[in-house]
């Protein structure tokens, strides 16, 4: 990590400080089972427990309420979570919420669950047409305007980290494109994050999911230094994307070293115990790395692949309408993205592959971007994953499309370490359309 005093070094008028967004969280084995107790400390007396309908039926659901009945806590449960949500998925969640006149929340499911219950939670908190509080330009970009109540978040996937986040994202359906709220207040209280989950996971849920928290780690590290962002008007609005720093260099370069060693164990054999452990705490990890950094481009780029999808339908997942997993639609970017921009910082390009278990011999920085991007495509193939978006469907004809979907993330786009324009975005998606 030779690069990171240089990379932080004071710029003029950029910022000097950054913020460390620690979570408390409980991981082991088991620790669902501690939910009455957490629930009983934090005050809560009738819970809404939000789920899907797929988890709705496995263990982690009943081992939640369980437990709430054992600590005489009053729930009721909402199983209407939509599996990637949308704008009205969000304001029917919050419905209940309000009706359910709660003073606290679980989620039990993965990101789409748990970004859910921070929406329902927020607008049943403080009510407001659903895009006042959405990231600007798409929204009003208002600020979360208190506390929020408490919200203990179970992930029941291995890799959204959406547990130790202040966002919550959703598929905007007129614009066709996923956008999101950002704001710490919106950050669950606590999680219980319990590897035993995992058993019941499909490998593709696996790979999709630690790509995700793979992509989280690899965009946290190589995100623009928050020495560079220009320094804010106060500590209360230094934006949660506030840059790539040395806290949250520590948490991705531990999550990248764990998802190197297990992912493509944990996809492949589902009696892999220690394996689908380790991707759990990985993508936990890499959830508060991001969360301290940011995202840049292969998620900016994500929203409007899945925003503009038509046919296709990941095995294992819903079958109703078409969609591309978050994963999916995030690391098929990837590989393209970081050819690009290598050159702003090639030896965190470097560090990173070497991290993934990358063959380093003879790599130079001018490599940087061609060995990093390589080490993806390995994983890619290793879990049979799809090759490109045009395995999902894309092509040529949609690129135009695509590069509109992104553009109005700028929020994201501005994280990456190197400026892009339209024309490079448009590169960017070819250049991910075939990796072989
Ligand atoms: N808020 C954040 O910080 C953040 C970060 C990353 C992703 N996200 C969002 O999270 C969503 C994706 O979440 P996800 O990838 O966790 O998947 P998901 O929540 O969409 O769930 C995918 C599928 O897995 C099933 N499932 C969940 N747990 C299971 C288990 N233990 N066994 C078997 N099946 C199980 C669900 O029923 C569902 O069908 C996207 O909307 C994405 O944008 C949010
Ligand atoms: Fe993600």
């Amino acid at each position: 990590m030779g690069c990171c005093h240089q990379y932080f070094t004071q710029t003029a008028g950029g910022d000097s400080a950054f913020t460390i967004d620690a979570s408390t969280l409980t991981f082991g084995a088991g620790c669902l089972n501690e939910a009455g107790d957490q629930a009983r400390a934090l005050g809560m007396k009738r819970v809404g427990i939000y789920t899907d309908q797929g988890v709705r039926k496995l263990p982690p659901l009943e081992t939640v309420t369980r437990a709430l009945k054992a600590a005489g806590i009053d729930f009721a449960i909402y199983d209407e979570v939509r599996v990637e949500p949308t704008d009205e998925s969000f304001k029917a969640a919050a419905r209940f919420a309000v009706e359910g006149k709660f003073d606290g929340f679980f989620s039990v499911g993965g990101g789409s669950v748990m970004d859910t219950c921070k929406a329902a939670n927020l607008y049943s908190t403080y009510p407001a047409d659903l895009l006042t509080y959405v990231n600007a330009p798409v929204g009003g970009g208002q600020p979360v305007p208190g506390p929020l109540k408490p919200h203990i978040a179970c992930p029941t996937t291995s890799g959204t980290g959406s547990e130790a986040t202040g966002i919550a994202i959703f598929d905007l359906l007129a614009m066709k494109a996923k956008t999101g709220i950002q704001s710490r207040l919106l950050k669950p209280t606590t999680g219980l994050i319990d590897p035993e989950v995992t058993r019941t996971l499909p490998s593709t849920i696996v790979a999709s999911t630690g790509f995700d928290a793979m992509s989280h780690a690899l965009e946290t590290l190589t995100d623009i230094s928050y020495a560079r962002r220009m320094r804010p008007a106060g500590s209360s609005v230094r934006p949660p994307s506030q840059g790539a720093n040395p806290f949250s260099d520590m948490v991705a370069f531990e999550a990248l070293g764990l998802v190197g060693k297990y992912l493509v164990r944990a996809v492949n054999d589902p009696s892999d115990t220690e394996a689908r452990a380790e991707m759990m705490y990985a993508g936990t990890l890499a959830g508060i790395a991001f969360g301290n950094a940011g995202c840049h481009l292969p998620h900016g780029m994500s929203y409007a692949v899945s925003g503009l999808v038509r046919e296709y339908r990941a095995p294992h997942y819903p079958q109703g309408d078409p969609f591309v997993p978050h994963g999916m639609s995030v690391v098929l970017n990837a590989p393209s993205v970081y050819r690009y921009t290598a050159v702003a910082c090639p030896d965190r390009h470097l560090d990173a592959a070497h991290r993934l278990g990358a063959d380093m011999r003879g790599a130079t920085p001018a490599d940087a971007g061609e060995v990093l991007a390589g080490q993806i495509i390995k994983f890619m193939k290793a879990t049979k994953f799809p090759g490109g978006l045009s395995s999902i469907g894309f092509s040529e004809r949609d690129v135009d499309a695509l590069v509109e979907g992104t553009w109005p993330q700028q929020r994201v786009i501005k994280n990456a370490p190197r400026e892009v324009s339209r024309d490079d975005l448009r590169e960017l998606f070819r250049g991910a359309m075939a990796y072989w």
